[in-house]
């Protein structure tokens, strides 16, 4: 591969001029080597990634010294790395717009619909609903570092350590998920889009990807996508978490996890039934297996038979009540159906 670009070359694969190579240098944000003989500037593949990041950060309107600051970061991260933090960057961007553009149909709708009411409430409401929202997503955060965990995770799953013993049955929780996937489907496999959030090593995708199906993988943790990727080649995997779906409306046929959903609250996880109801076809599914209670009775009931241990182990996640979720996709127009796989492990379809 050509390691030495002069700077047409360089200014040509971007579709800039070349003055504004040399207005990034003189601000001292790219730093081309100079040929010996001839003294002309040449640009390296590292300095063509440095273009590309600069040109992306300039899109989305970032001054250019907090670019310098950025670029300054990246230099440390390996490559993977250094896309995925723009990645980042560009995703909450499209999904801070989204959020806007909703909240601002909504408010039309809301003018339509309030006829003689007073309409400056409505769009009060609407705008105050939107910054809730906001606030919640922003505040997740990973309070278990999954990426310190991704290399171990699968050692982790086969030895099972935990006080309650959660992946005892993982294999029959993953598997039933996927026959539910993909029970009745009648699309051709390479035209069935599959997602799978919370993907971690690839361990549930892996039962589509032998049986021929598409499915991308996405994750909060850049770790766990990686691991996931070494395992399986052919998984497509992107960053992503459940309250920040990077895909468009209406584009998924099945989403499933496994896992991976009692990581969020209660509260989270009805923003995250909005945002897996956005991507989701019409006449989409949803197979969630995961630890859940059915409902707060049955949870009494059951913790008073639990160690003070394996009730702390509970305690630190959000373990899921189903007749709550299922109150939550009744009024998303869809049902549910509940599979026992073991005393905490549920399989929940949605369709
Ligand atoms: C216990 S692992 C399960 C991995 C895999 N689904 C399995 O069944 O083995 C949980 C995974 O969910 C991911 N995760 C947790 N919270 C998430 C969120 N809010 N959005 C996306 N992924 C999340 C973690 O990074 C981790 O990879």
């Amino acid at each position: 591969m050509n390691e030495r670009y002069s700077i047409n070359e360089a200014a040509e694969i971007f579709g800039i001029t070349t003055n504004k190579l040399r207005f990034y240098e003189k601000k001292g944000i790219l730093k081309p080597k100079r040929d010996t003989i001839n003294n002309y500037r040449y640009y390296t593949n590292d300095d063509l990634i440095r273009i590309q990041t600069i040109l992306m950060y300039r899109v989305l309107g970032l001054p250019l010294d907090d670019i310098k600051n950025i670029l300054d970061e990246v230099i440390k991260d390996n490559i993977i790395d250094h896309f995925y933090k723009q990645w980042e960057v560009i995703n909450d961007e499209i999904h801070r717009l989204r959020l806007m553009r909703d909240s601002i149909e909504g408010i039309m709708d809301d003018i339509y619909d309030s006829k003689g009411e007073n309409k400056l409430n409505k769009i009060m409401e609407s705008a105050k609903r939107i910054s809730q929202i906001r606030k919640i997503k922003a505040s997740w955060k990973d309070r278990w570092d999954f990426d310190d965990w991704a290399k171990t995770y699968d050692i982790s799953v086969k030895n099972d350590s935990g006080e309650l013993k959660i992946y005892e049955n993982y294999n029959d929780v993953l598997s039933t998920v996927y026959e539910e996937a993909i029970k009745g489907i009648n699309i051709e496999k390479h035209n069935v889009r599959i997602l799978d959030i919370g993907v971690g090593t690839g361990n549930l995708s892996e039962k589509f990807l032998v049986e021929g199906y598409d499915i991308v993988g996405i994750d909060q943790s850049r770790k766990m996508l990686n691991v996931a990727k070494q395992k399986f080649p052919n998984l497509k995997v992107r960053l992503g978490e459940f309250l920040n779906i990077p895909f468009d409306r209406n584009e998924f046929d099945i989403i499933v996890t496994t896992y991976a959903f009692h990581h969020l609250n209660d509260e989270e996880k009805e923003l995250a039934i909005d945002e897996m109801m956005r991507v989701l076809k019409d006449n989409g599914r949803i197979i969630i297996g995961d630890m859940m209670f059915e409902n707060s009775l049955e949870k009494s009931k059951l913790m008073k038979k639990l160690s003070k241990e394996q009730i702390d182990e509970i305690n630190d996640e959000y373990y899921s009540d189903i007749e709550k979720l299922e109150a939550v996709f009744n009024k998303q127009g869809k049902q549910l159906d509940k599979y026992k796989i073991d005393m905490l492990n549920f399989v929940i379809c949605v369709y």
